[in-house]
């Protein structure tokens, strides 16, 4: 499984990136203060980092000379992490640099004795155009000196080398675009280049809503207000672009809470009005589905997802990321997460609900109480084969924790933490499997908070091995609510060639999912 994430490096990442260049360069590393130097803010210095799980595993940087040149600078992969291609993303990330900054060519030294690294330069784009005797001291071992030609343009026009996310035809490659989510209670606006993120910034309201025990629509609404430009500015500073540098702007405008929705679209509007930049109305559950592209470079399809977060519980099939997403089924009440946040509520622990049982759960016994499983009997499958219902699971939990207490019963609350979580998990898992036995789908994807879930996670992990199908899970940050997914998907439509929405779209809180972009 490819979980890597690359993005644009920052100073924190300093003490990690030294590691891996030490280890990689030895006697040759260069010293920590040069390379803090280099990632220092620099509009003229590009370093990228990549990350599996939260653990650096490679870095990679350029210089450019705006208009003129490139310099990869250097590039390092932790040595257990060779092979899976990181390499060749670090360098694509930083071949679109310099191809939005363009750059005529790019240039980059190698050991003569790497043979792996010059095939994948040469695989690039690059060639030879020089050899420097002697220039890796003290070993003594030649350097190669390699040039990549971008005024070399292929037949389709477009310049510079092929990269992984070839682009489709009659769109544009690799292009920057700037999404924007406030469906639910998360301001989340993201950057990204293509299939590369360069920003991903959240701020939620969810503290304001903890005294509530669930999410209250007018206080989110008021929140993304306050959040949404300090957002905006975060991220293009952490990418390192301006807003005149976006090729596009993406929304989401449904479905979710109304006046949530209504703050974002608002925003995205008045920002591609004031900056002539074509704006993208998509799908907030199709964006789940999407953002794994910022992991893998593609959705691979035909897919089963499963998006289970405080907002929704979707099953979708999906056989093509842009045009066909079908809705095989949804919660008829509660979401998962709400659920969630309810049980936790009635057994006096706080909000959001999610993390607290799994907490409680944990020395608990999954099998002390059997509670309901929703919408699973025979007499279901008719109607609500692929639904969930998850109100009667807690009406079962608060009547079972009312007659023990009222028979003066001294319970343990980590045993119903831990039934409850089983009963949820069981439904998700089982009705999420057998769409992806029933269409002979061999993958399924997961999305949305609920996926922070340990058990969650285990249960899917044993079941999909068990049945063959490859599981996806992206990094957390991109499970929840984020603004990456829909600037990601945003990118997907620009490179389809796909028309921008126009501006008299509306913020709809029942969108269905196969309305992928809203005209
Ligand atoms: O996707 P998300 O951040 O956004 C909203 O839907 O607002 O999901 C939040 C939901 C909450 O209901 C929370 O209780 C649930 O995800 N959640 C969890 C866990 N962590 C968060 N549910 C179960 N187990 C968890 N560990
Ligand atoms: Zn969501």
């Amino acid at each position: 499984m490819n979980d890597v994430i690359i993005r644009v490096a920052s100073e924190s990442d300093l003490d990690a990136i030294m590691v891996i260049e030490h280890a990689s360069f030895g006697s040759t590393a260069w010293p920590r203060e040069s390379m803090a130097f280099e990632l220092e803010p620099n509009p003229a210095r590009h370093y990228f980092v990549a990350h599996d799980a939260g653990t650096m595993v490679g870095y990679g940087g350029i210089s450019l000379v705006a208009g003129h040149h490139g310099d990869i600078m250097t590039i390092a992969i932790a040595a257990e992490h060779r092979g899976r291609g990181l390499g060749r993303r670090l360098m694509n990330s930083m071949l679109e640099v310099a191809k939005s900054q363009k750059a005529a060519e790019v240039f980059l030294e190698v050991r003569a004795d790497n043979e792996v690294a010059q095939s994948l330069y040469r695989s690039l784009g690059f060639e030879q155009i020089d050899l420097r005797r002697g220039y890796y001291q003290p070993e003594n071992i030649d350097a190669v000196i390699m040039k990549l030609d971008f005024t070399n343009t292929d037949s389709s026009g477009t310049p510079g080398p092929r990269v992984a996310a070839a682009p489709a035809t009659g769109g544009k490659s690799d292009p920057l675009v700037l999404g924007i989510e406030s469906s639910c209670d998360e301001t989340g606006i993201g950057i990204v280049r293509g299939t590369t993120l360069l920003a991903n910034v959240i701020a939620s309201s969810m503290d304001q809503h903890a005294r509530f025990g669930g999410v209250v629509p007018e206080i989110a609404a008021r929140a993304h207000l306050e959040a949404l430009q300090p957002a905006i500015r975060e991220a293009l500073k952490t990418a390192q672009v301006s807003l005149l540098d976006l090729d596009a702007i993406a929304v989401t405008n449904g479905p979710g809470l109304a006046g949530a929705l209504m703050v974002g679209v608002g925003a995205a509007k008045a920002l591609a009005v004031a900056t002539g930049k074509p704006l993208y109305a998509v799908n907030h559950l199709v964006g789940h589905v999407g953002v794994d592209v910022l992991e893998r470079g593609e959705v691979q399809t035909p897919t089963i997802a499963l998006l289970v977060s405080g907002g929704h519980t979707s099953l979708l099939l999906v056989r093509d990321l842009l045009d066909d997403v079908e809705l095989l089924g949804e919660t008829i009440d509660d979401a998962a997460g709400e659920a969630f946040d309810k049980v936790a509520r009635l057994l006096g622990l706080g909000y959001p609900g999610g993390p607290q049982i799994d907490k409680a759960a944990a020395d608990g016994n999954p099998a002390a109480i059997r509670f309901p499983r929703g919408l699973t009997l025979p007499k279901d499958m008719d109607k609500h084969r692929y639904d969930f219902s998850f109100s009667g699971l807690k009406t079962a939990v608060a009547r079972w924790v009312e007659v023990a207490e009222s028979k003066g019963e001294d319970f343990s609350v980590a045993d119903v933490a831990a039934s409850f979580r089983e009963a949820v998990v069981e439904v998700l898992v089982g009705k999420a499997v057998a769409a992806c036995q029933a269409h002979n789908v061999p993958r399924l994807l997961l999305g949305g908070g609920v996926v922070a879930n340990r058990r969650l996670r285990d249960v899917a992990a044993a079941r999909c091995a068990e049945s063959d199908i490859e599981l996806r899970i992206p990094a957390l940050d991109l499970c929840t609510d984020n603004g990456a997914m829909i600037a990601a998907l945003g990118a997907q439509l620009v490179m389809a060639g796909r028309e921008a929405s126009s501006l008299n779209f509306a913020a709809d809180s029942t969108l269905p999912v196969t309305q992928v972009q809203s005209i």
